[in-house]
C-alpha cells in the first residue's frame, strides 16, 4: 500500500546522517520505506518536524527540504522483542516479560544488553529473539560488569550469534572498526560527538586527550578537512583501531598518539589547541592542568566531561573545575554551556561543561 506522509528530501550523499538525525529526534516512520530519486532520498516522517527540529537538521545540511511525498508500506511490520517473546511461550515464562529491557546499545551489528538477574536462565533465548526480531544484528553481548579500569572497557558475555566483539559502526557519515572487549566506544553519545564537532571551526588545532576510537576526533577530521586534530589515548588498542578509521575515512587531518594525556601536554603538545576534549568523566578533574597546557597562550574552549551524583550539582563542578584552572594560572572566562547529557546510574548524570578559557 502507498501512502501520502510529510518527508525529508536530502542529497544521497547526505542520507546516512540525515536518517540518524531524524531517528534521533523520533521523526521517522519505520512502516514506510525510504524512496530514492537520481540524487535525492525521501525520508517519511511520522509528523510535520517543529521549527527547532528543522534547526537543527539544517544546520548540517542546508540544502535539506521538508515536502509530502507518496512511500511504500514496508512488508513485514518491525516485530518487536517483547512480541518475539511472547511467541515462545512454552519456552519463555510469560510473567516475565514485563522485566525484559526495552532499551539496548546498538553498535554496528553487534547488540549489547543488561540481563536482570531474574533473566539469567533465559538469556541465551532472548539473545536467539533478538537475532529473530531484528535481521540486522549477528552477535548479541550481555554485559558482565561496569565500565572499569584505566582504559574504560568492560567484560562481556556472548549469548547469540557469531562469537565476536567487533564490528563496523557508522555514525553520522563516518565509518567506525570497533571492538567493545578492546577498548571503549558508546553510541549514546553520538549527539554530543556531533554537536561538539558542529561547534569547530575552518582551521583550527583541536586535542582530543582521550581519543579512544575516535568518534569525536574523525567526525571533526571529516567535518573540517583544514582543521588539525591530536587525538590522545593511553590504550594502544584504542589507538590501533583509531588508526584503521582514520585511513577508513580517508582523512590527512588527525594524527593519533598513544600517550598520557598529562605526559604529551608537557611536550609535544603544549600550548598548541584552540579546542580541548576531555571525555574521561570518572577522573577529567585530575586532568585539567592537562587540557590548560594544551590550549594556546591565547586562550580557547575546553569541553570537560564528568559525573555528578545527587546530592551533588552541576554548580559544585563548575567551581572544582573554576578552581583547577586558577590552580593553573589560567582563568575561566565564560561557561558557554552546561548540561546533562545522560543519566548514567540511578541519582548519577553524565554532564558537558563548554567552557573558554583565558
Ligand atoms: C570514556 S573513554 C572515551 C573515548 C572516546 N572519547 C569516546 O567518546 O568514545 C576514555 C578514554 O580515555 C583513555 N585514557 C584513560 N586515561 C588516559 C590518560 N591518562 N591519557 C590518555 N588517555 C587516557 C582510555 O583508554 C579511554 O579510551
Amino acid at each position: 500500500m502507498v501512502k501520502n506522509v510529510v518527508c525529508l528530501k536530502v542529497p544521497k550523499k547526505q542520507g546516512e546522517q540525515a536518517i540518524d538525525l531524524a531517528i534521533k529526534l523520533g521523526l521517522i516512520d519505520n512502516t514506510l520505506s525510504i524512496s530514492s530519486e537520481v540524487d535525492w532520498l525521501g525520508i517519511p516522517l511520522l509528523r510535520q518536524p517543529n521549527d527547532e527540529e528543522i534547526g537543527k537538521l539544517r544546520s548540517n545540511m542546508p540544502s535539506l527540504a521538508v515536502a509530502t511525498s507518496s512511500f511504500e508500506e514496508k512488508k513485514q511490520p518491525t516485530k518487536t522483542l517483547i512480541q518475539t517473546l511472547r511467541t515462545l511461550q512454552d519456552k519463555f515464562p510469560p510473567e516475565l516479560l514485563p522485566t525484559v529491557p526495552q532499551a539496548f546499545d546498538t553498535i554496528g551489528d553487534i547488540v549489547i544488553i543488561e540481563i536482570p538477574q531474574q533473566l539469567k536462565p533465559y538469556q541465551n533465548l532472548i539473545g536467539g529473539a533478538i537475532l529473530q526480531t531484528y535481521k540486522n544484528i549477528k552477535t548479541v553481548l550481555a554485559k558482565a560488569g561496569d565500565i572499569s579500569g584505566i582504559y574504560r572497557i568492560r567484560n562481556y558475555i556472548f549469548i547469540a550469534g557469531e562469537q565476536r566483539t567487533n564490528t563496523v559502526h557508522r555514525e553520522f557519515g563516518c565509518v567506525y572498526n570497533v571492538d567493545v572487549a578492546k577498548a571503549y566506544f558508546s553510541p549514546r553519545l553520538s549527539h554530543e560527538h556531533m554537536r561538539v564537532a558542529s561547534q569547530v571551526k575552518d582551521s583550527e588545532v583541536v586535542v582530543d586527550l582521550f581519543a579512544g576510537i575516535g568518534p569525536f576526533s574523525v567526525l571533526i577530521g571529516k567535518k573540517q578537512p583544514n582543521a588539525k586534530v591530536y587525538a590522545v589515548d593511553l590504550n594502544p588498542e584504542a589507538i590501533d583501531l583509531l588508526k584503521v578509521n582514520i585511513k577508513i575515512n580517508k582523512l590527512d587531518n588527525v594524527f593519533p598518539f598513544c600517550a598520557d594525556a598529562s605526559e604529551i601536554t608537557k611536550g609535544k603538545l603544549k600550548g598548541v589547541a584552540d579546542r580541548v576534549i576531555m571525555n574521561l568523566p570518572e577522573t577529567a578533574i585530575d586532568f585539567v592542568d592537562a587540557a590548560c597546557n594544551a590550549i594556546k597562550p591565547s586562550g580557547g574552549v575546553i569541553h570537560f566531561y564528568g559525573f555528578v551524583r545527587l546530592p551533588d550539582t552541576i554548580e559544585n563542578l563548575q567551581q572544582s573545575f573554576s578552581d583547577k584552572v586558577k590552580q593553573n594560572n589560567r582563568t575561566v572566562e565564560e561557561f558557554l554551556f552546561a548540561k546533562s547529557v545522560r543519566e548514567t546510574a540511578p541519582y548519577e548524570s553524565q554532564i558537558v561543561l563548554d567552557v573558554k578559557i583565558k
